[in-house]
C-alpha cells in the first residue's frame, strides 16, 4: 500500500477535497489515505500551531499529499506560511506545475473563438523570490517603519526551474520576468535562460515582461505552450490562465520536488469563504489535482480516465453553478465518477 496524506484545510477545502478522495477511492487503487483534518485555522486559533512537527513528519513520510485550501479571515498570514509555504520550502517543492487547458468553448471568457483554446502550462518557481521569507521590519511602529521582503534568486533555483520548464515543453518556452526594471535578479534569469535556450534549438524560445505577458495571455493565449516565471509572477499568471481555461474552480496544480519525487497537489482556487459550507463549490480543481497526484505515482491510465470523465461531465453540463450548471459539489463529483 502506498500512503498518501490529505489536508482538507479551510473554507471550501474540505468539501472539494472529499470529492477528490472519493474519486481516488472509486478507482480502487492500492492507496492508503491518511487524512489530517485537524490541520486548519481552527487548530491554529486554539494552539498557534497549524501543522505540528508530527503532522509534518506524517506528510514527509507519505508518497504525496492532496491539499484543499488554507486561509481564514480570523488568522494572520503566519498561518498560511506555517502550512503551505512551510511544506513547499522545507520539502523543497521547487516546481509549481499549473496546467491550463480549455475544457469547453462555452467556458471561455474570450470574444474571439480562434483565441479560446488555451493549452499551456505555467511553471512557477516555488521556493524563492518574494516567498523566501527573507526580510524584516525596521523602526517598527514609528513613522519611519520600513518593511523589507527580499526577492531571492539563486543560480541553483533559477537553473533548476528553467531546466524543468524546458524538459516538459513540446512547442515553445516563454520566460516571463521584469528584467527591464528589476535589475539583479532579472539579469540572472536572463543569463540562465540564454544558456539553457542554446541547448534547445528544437523549441521556439520567447521572452516577455510580465505586464506584456498578462496582456498577451488575454489577447491570444493559444500562442503559449510553457510559461516559466518566478514565484510571484507565476502566482498571478496562473490565476489568469485558470480563468481563461474555464474558471478558477477547475484548475489543478502540482508542487513537486524533482529530485525526491514527492508532490503536494492542490486546486489553484483558494478557500472561497463567500461560498464555503453551501455545498456549491466546484470539485473539479480537487479531482484534477488528485489525477495529477496518481499520475505521478505511475497510474497514468487512471489519471487519464479521470480527466476524460471530467470532460464528459462538463460537456453534459453536469457541473456546479460557477460553470453554469445546477449541481451541488457532491452531485458534480458523483457525476464525474459515474463517467469513470
Ligand atoms: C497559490 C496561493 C498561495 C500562493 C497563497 C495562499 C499563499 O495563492 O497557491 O497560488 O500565493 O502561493
Ligand atoms: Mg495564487
Amino acid at each position: 500500500m502506498t500512503t498518501i496524506t490529505v489536508i482538507p484545510g479551510d473554507g471550501i477545502g474540505p468539501e472539494v477535497t472529499h470529492q477528490g478522495t472519493e474519486t481516488l477511492e472509486a478507482l480502487g487503487l492500492a492507496l492508503d489515505i491518511d487524512v489530517l483534518d485537524h490541520v486548519n485555522a481552527e487548530t491554529y486559533l486554539q494552539t498557534r500551531t497549524a501543522l505540528s512537527d508530527d503532522d509534518f513528519a506524517r506528510v514527509r513520510a507519505s508518497a504525496s499529499t492532496l491539499l484543499g485550501a488554507v486561509g481564514d479571515a480570523r488568522v494572520d498570514s503566519d498561518y498560511a506560511r506555517q502550512v503551505l509555504l512551510r511544506l513547499r520550502i522545507e520539502l523543497d517543492l521547487f516546481v509549481n506545475y499549473r496546467p491550463a487547458r480549455l475544457f469547453h468553448d462555452r467556458l471561455s471568457p474570450l470574444r474571439q473563438p480562434e483565441h479560446r483554446p488555451i493549452d499551456c502550462v505555467i511553471v512557477r518557481e516555488n521556493t524563492e523570490g518574494l516567498y523566501s521569507q527573507a526580510g524584516g521590519v525596521l523602526r517598527s511602529g514609528t513613522e519611519h517603519e520600513t518593511a523589507l521582503d527580499v526577492d531571492i534568486n539563486t543560480f541553483h533555483g533559477v537553473s533548476r526551474i528553467l531546466d524543468f520548464a524546458f524538459s516538459i515543453a513540446t512547442r515553445s518556452v516563454c520566460m516571463v520576468d521584469k528584467s527591464n526594471a528589476v535589475r539583479h535578479g532579472g539579469q540572472l534569469w536572463q543569463r540562465c535562460f540564454q544558456e539553457i535556450s542554446s541547448r534547445h534549438p528544437e523549441l521556439e524560445i520567447t521572452h516577455e515582461y510580465v505586464d506584456a505577458a498578462a496582456m498577451k495571455l488575454v489577447a491570444d493565449p493559444t500562442r503559449f505552450d510553457v510559461i516559466v516565471a518566478n514565484n510571484s509572477y507565476g502566482d498571478i499568471l496562473s490565476d489568469l490562465a485558470a480563468e481563461l481555461a474555464g474558471g478558477l474552480g477547475t484548475s489543478a496544480s502540482a508542487n513537486i520536488n524533482g529530485a525526491t519525487g514527492f508532490g503536494l497537489f492542490e486546486p489553484v482556487h483558494g478557500t472561497a469563504p463567500d461560498i464555503a459550507g453551501q455545498g456549491i463549490a466546484n470539485p473539479i480543481g480537487s479531482i484534477l489535482s488528485a489525477a495529477l497526484l496518481i499520475e505521478r505515482l505511475g497510474y497514468t491510465a487512471e489519471a487519464q480516465a479521470v480527466r476524460n470523465a471530467v470532460n464528459v461531465a462538463i460537456e453534459a453540463g453536469q457541473v456546479t453553478p460557477d460553470l453554469g450548471g445546477q449541481l451541488s459539489t457532491k452531485d458534480a463529483g458523483a457525476a464525474i465518477r459515474a463517467h469513470l
